[in-house]
């Protein structure tokens, strides 16, 4: 079929993976069409020349005034969680802070609470529901971890439940297990944390299953006081790599140090960033790790946000997630985050719409996306408008009006959760 006339639309070919990106390096396609064939991109060009030259095919019309994008990637979400942490936030505007509150029992471990409580059932539900939110919302590929389970038992439940959501909605659903959030209480007597007798339980029971159940293939761990240290972290992905497991790391969200690691054992992605200094920024530049950027956190937890700005200067990869989770990013909106990131740092248009295309796909090894290109899934978003920098000076409230998932046109729904 042939889809169109789109007033703009940018491919974001011909970008690259690394580093600054101007404006004038966009290519954008004025009353353009796409071709679309088996879910993929065939042809992006001239509506009038493609309507030509693939005259037999079926026409699907457009309103006009729209402007084409790639559909957006989250490459970071905890969205399987049951619970609400609305008390944790109240705190926090109070004045107590995320690793205080954390600290007396509440923080993550209180979503542990109900979502180990809750059944596989309503886990389902409330993945499906948020991913169907984020997908009407123009999100076409969304991440997602465990880790409010914290045992075998419970992982699992998490993870089939991902699964099980994936089937039913028409969004893409990464899993990633992420078990080693934090150390469960089960392993903590008084003050002593047996952080590496719950790792070598996850190596030994919970990575095998997740294999031989084809759950994830990506291990994440969050290094950090409170949750792991640097060296417990390291065993930990080594032997996860060693399993096969394409690796991710939480870091340097609160104190510097997890870039190291990320750049040593090739992580895929290091998230958060926000404490990420010269030397880490640095570090990450030398190897092919990308910097996933996570303003959600920040708005969340009224910290600053990752050095955006800098990581690029210094020719990383950089990509923009919303961490959407209860209790730290509650707000789980990924362009409005990105949007707010580009006006705080000075991310040119160009750099902010890679964050959550393509780049983003690089974070999750998802080569066949993130582009409006011959070869590429047919994920394509359109808003109602002349001119593609709108989107972004809206901050997240121009929302699109069409989204098309693996060439399948989906009707919004606009019910709120
Ligand atoms: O990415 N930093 C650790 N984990 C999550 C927060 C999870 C939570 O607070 O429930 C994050 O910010
Ligand atoms: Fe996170």
């Amino acid at each position: 079929m042939l889809i169109g006339p789109f007033t703009q639309l940018l491919t974001m070919a011909s970008l690259p993976l690394r580093g600054p990106i101007t404006d004038d390096q966009l290519e954008i396609i004025p009353d353009a069409g796409i071709v679309v064939r088996n879910g993929c991109i065939v042809e992006v060009g001239s509506f009038a020349e493609l309507r030509i030259r693939y005259a037999e095919k079926k026409l699907v019309p457009v309103e006009r005034n729209l402007v084409a994008f790639p559909g957006m990637i989250d490459a970071h979400t905890h969205l399987c969680w049951a619970g609400s942490r609305a008390a944790d936030y109240a705190l926090r505007l109070s004045g107590k802070s995320y690793l205080e509150i954390a600290t007396a029992g509440g923080g993550i471990l209180d979503t542990v609470r109900k979502t180990r409580a809750a059944t596989s059932d309503e886990l389902v539900q409330l993945t499906l529901q948020r991913a169907n939110l984020l997908l009407s919302r123009g999100i076409t590929t969304i991440e997602v971890k465990s880790g409010y389970g914290l045992t075998v038992h419970h992982e699992l439940k998490i993870l089939e439940a991902i699964a099980d959501a994936n089937r039913q909605t028409a969004a893409d659903l990464v899993p990633t297990c992420l078990a080693a959030h934090v150390v469960p209480p089960e392993y903590k007597k008084g003050s002593v944390v047996s952080e590496e007798e719950y790792l070598t339980v996850l190596l030994n029971e919970l990575l095998p299953e997740v294999k031989r159940r084809n759950l994830a293939s990506r291990v994440d761990v969050f290094i950090e006081k409170g949750a792991f240290s640097e060296a417990a972290a390291r065993y930990y992905l080594q032997a996860a790599r060693d399993r096969g497991f394409d690796l991710v790391i939480h870091g340097d969200q609160f104190t510097a140090g997890a870039a190291a690691v990320a750049n040593d054992l090739h992580a895929l992605s290091i998230d958060h960033l926000e404490a990420a200094g010269a030397k880490e920024i640095t570090t990450l530049a030398q190897g092919s790790t990308i910097a996933v950027a996570l303003p959600g956190a920040s708005l969340g937890l009224g910290e600053p946000f990752a050095p955006a700005r800098k990581l690029l200067d210094a020719d990383n990869a950089l990509a923009i997630a919303s961490d959407w989770n209860p209790g730290s990013a509650p707000m789980g909106n990924l362009l409005a985050q990105a949007a707010i990131l580009g006006a705080a740092q000075q991310l040119s248009t160009a750099e902010v719409w890679a964050a959550i295309t393509y780049r983003a796909a690089a974070a999750l090894k998802l080569g066949d996306r993130g582009k409006l290109q011959k070869g590429m899934k047919a994920d394509i978003i359109a808003f109602q408008t002349n001119d593609y920098r709108e989107v972004l000076y809206r901050q997240g409230e121009l929302r699109p009006s069409i989204v098309i998932k693996n060439g399948k046109m989906l009707t919004i729904n606009t019910k709120q959760l």
